[in-house]
């Protein structure tokens, strides 16, 4: 059966290709999402995708999709630095976790610098603009191949 992989974004990224351009680059989410649909798809991975702007609905998605689906690739964006709630959840779905930032969060603010997701997780991503995703995608497929039985 083909894997699937969850995709979370959290806030303000829908506005990606808009906001802070200078730190974020000019991708839109739909382009992001787009290629990441297609780099899975080579590698024989289905995505279910969502970004929402809400902590609340983040934990809804984990619960809801990530027992079906064997990994999960998440930028939580501004939750990385405050949310207990989306580290419990990725804690109680038992799947890996690849973390992913666009900016490279330990070049910026200190407050940007803790993650309560990172110690979770397989690894983190941070600093390469929209190819962090694709470079988190890839991580995450490959750890699902080769060390998730
Ligand atoms: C971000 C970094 C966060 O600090 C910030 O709040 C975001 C985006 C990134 O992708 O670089 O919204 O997660």
């Amino acid at each position: 059966m083909q894997k699937s992989v969850l995709v979370l974004h959290g806030p303000n990224l829908n506005l990606l290709g808009q906001r802070e351009p200078q730190t974020y680059g000019g991708a839109s989410l739909d382009a992001i999402n787009r290629g990441l649909t297609d780099e899975a798809a080579k590698a024989g991975y289905s995505l279910q995708i969502f970004q929402s702007n809400h902590e609340g609905e983040l934990v809804d998605l984990i619960q809801r999709h990530a027992p079906s689906s064997a990994g999960v690739l998440i930028n939580p964006a501004a939750f990385t630095h405050t949310s207990v709630a989306l580290r419990d959840a990725l804690l109680a779905v038992a799947r890996p976790v690849v973390e992913v930032h666009l900016s490279n969060i330990y070049r910026r603010e200190p407050f940007r610098h803790h993650s309560y997701i990172a110690d979770i997780a397989v690894g983190q991503i941070s600093g390469f603009g929209p190819d962090s995703y694709r470079l988190g995608l890839s991580a995450l497929m490959h750890h699902l191949n080769t060390v998730t039985p």
